[in-house]
C-alpha cells in the first residue's frame, strides 16, 4: 500500500466539501458577509439562511420565531435533572449534559431525515440557552425565568440569565455575537459533528460530541481565559511590561492565532469595533487600553492577530454576563452551523474514516506470560 503524505493536525488538508460557509473572501454565510449580516440581521434570520440555505421571508421568520418561542418551553423534568447534577460541575459539562438529556424527551431523537433534523435544530437551539439560564440562576439559588414570546432569541437569552428586560442596545449586542459564533466552516467540533454524523448516529448525539471538542481552550474554551488575561493584567499601565513578560516566558496569548485566518480575523474585527462603541463606563474603557496595547504588542513581537474570542470576551463582560456563560454562549450559537453540517454530511455521506502513521514497535513474537520479564 503506498503512503499518503501526513499532515500534523490536518493542516491544509481539504476533507470535505461544504456550501454553508467560506472563508476564501472574509467569512461568508451562504455567500453573504458575516460583516452585511451582523449590520442588518437578527439571529434567528442567519440561523433561517444557515440551515435552510436562503434569507427568509416575513412570514418564514415569523413562523420559525414561533417554533423557537414554542421550544423554549422545556419539559420540567430536565431542568430537575440539571438541578441535580453536582454544583461544582463546570457549566459546559452541564451544556454536554443538556443537549444529551435532550435526546430523550426528543420523540424524533432517530429520525435522521433533513425534516426531522430541521426540526430538532429548533428544540435543541431553544432548549440550551433554556438549560444555561436555568443552571447559572440554578447555582445562585434563583428560579428559572419563564421565556417571553415577544422577545427574540438573543432577547430571551438575556432575559433568561438575568430576569430584567433587556435593552436594544443589549439585544443588538448578543444578536450580533449569536451571528459571528454560528457557523465557521471545518473547524475542530464541526469536523466532530460530522464525523459523528458519518456513522448515520443521530443529530443530539453529534452535537453533545461537538460541545465536547469546542470545551478546549485551543478552541471554545479560549474565550474564558481571554477575561482571565485581562483580570490578570489588572490595568492598562500593567500591559506592556505583562505582555512582554508572558512572549519572553513562550506563554500561549489566549484569544490570538489562528489556524486559517493568518493575516487577521473577520469577526475579531467586526467585534472590535461593538466593544469600544459598548464600552461607556471607566472600567471598560480601561479594559479597551489595555486590550489595545496587548493587542498591538503582540501582532507586532509575533505577527498574531486576534481571534474572534480577544473582543468577544470583552463584549459578554460588558454586558454584564459571568465569565462561566462565555463558552456555553459560543455553544448556543454553534448549534446552528453544527447542525447545518449534519444535515449536509447526510445529504452525500460517506463515513469519515481516515488512515495514521504507524509509528510503534516492529512485528514481534508472541511471548508467554510466564517467559515474560
Ligand atoms: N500565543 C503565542 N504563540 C502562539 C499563539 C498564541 N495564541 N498561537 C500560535 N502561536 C505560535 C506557536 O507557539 C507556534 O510558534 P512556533 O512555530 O515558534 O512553535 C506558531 O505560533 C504556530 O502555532 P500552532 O499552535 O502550530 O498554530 P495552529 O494553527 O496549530 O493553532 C491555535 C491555532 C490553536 C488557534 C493557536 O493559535 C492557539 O493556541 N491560540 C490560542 C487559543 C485560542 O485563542 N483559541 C481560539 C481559536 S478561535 C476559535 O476557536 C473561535
Amino acid at each position: 500500500m503506498t503512503e499518503a503524505k501526513y499532515h500534523p493536525g490536518l493542516e491544509g488538508v481539504i476533507a470535505g466539501e461544504t456550501a454553508i460557509s467560506s472563508i476564501a473572501d472574509g467569512l461568508r454565510y451562504r455567500g453573504y458577509s458575516i460583516d452585511a449580516l451582523a449590520d442588518h440581521a437578527m439571529f434567528e434570520e442567519v440561523t433561517y439562511l444557515i440551515l435552510y440555505g436562503e434569507l427568509p421571508t416575513v412570514a418564514e421568520l415569523k413562523s420559525f420565531h414561533q417554533q423557537l418561542t414554542h421550544n423554549l418551553q422545556i419539559d420540567p423534568d430536565i431542568l430537575e435533572i440539571i438541578k441535580r447534577i453536582p454544583k461544582s460541575a463546570p457549566l459546559m459539562d452541564v451544556m454536554r449534559t443538556g443537549a444529551s438529556l435532550l435526546a430523550h424527551w426528543d420523540y424524533e431523537v432517530d429520525d435522521g431525515s433533513r425534516e426531522a433534523n430541521l426540526r430538532k435544530t429548533s428544540r435543541l437551539l431553544a432548549g440550551l440557552p433554556v438549560i444555561m439560564a436555568a443552571r447559572l440562576r440554578h447555582l445562585h439559588d434563583l428560579r428559572p425565568m419563564p421565556p417571553q414570546s415577544e422577545l427574540s432569541l438573543a432577547g430571551n437569552i438575556l432575559w433568561l440569565i438575568k430576569g430584567e428586560m433587556p435593552n436594544d442596545d443589549e439585544v443588538n449586542a448578543m444578536d450580533v455575537s449569536l451571528i459571528l459564533y454560528a457557523e465557521h466552516e471545518l473547524n475542530a467540533s464541526t469536523f466532530t459533528s460530522r464525523v459523528v454524523a458519518s456513522t448515520l448516529s443521530d443529530l443530539h448525539s453529534s452535537i453533545t460530541a461537538a460541545i465536547g471538542a469546542l470545551k478546549g481552550p485551543l478552541h471554545g474554551g479560549a474565550n474564558e481565559r481571554v477575561l482571565d488575561v485581562l483580570q490578570e493584567v489588572g490595568s492598562s499601565a500593567r500591559a506592556e511590561a505583562w505582555i512582554r513578560d508572558a512572549l519572553a516566558q513562550k506563554k500561549r496569548i489566549m484569544g490570538f492565532g489562528h489556524r486559517v485566518y493568518k493575516t487577521g480575523d473577520p469577526r475579531a474585527r467586526y467585534l472590535k469595533h461593538l466593544c469600544a462603541k459598548l464600552a461607556v463606563t471607566k472600567e471598560h474603557q480601561e479594559i479597551e487600553k489595555m486590550a489595545d496595547i496587548i493587542e498591538t504588542i503582540v501582532v507586532n513581537e509575533k505577527g498574531l492577530p486576534p481571534n474572534l474570542d480577544w473582543p468577544s470576551a470583552r463584549l459578554y463582560y460588558y454586558l454584564g454576563l459571568p465569565v462561566e456563560l462565555y463558552t456555553p454562549l459560543f455553544v448556543v450559537s454553534r448549534v446552528v452551523g453544527w447542525s447545518a453540517h449534519v444535515i449536509e454530511q447526510l445529504e452525500n455521506n460517506r463515513i469519515i474514516r481516515p488512515r495514521s502513521r504507524y509509528t510503534g514497535e516492529d512485528a514481534r513474537e508472541w511471548v508467554p506470560i510466564e517467559l515474560r520479564k
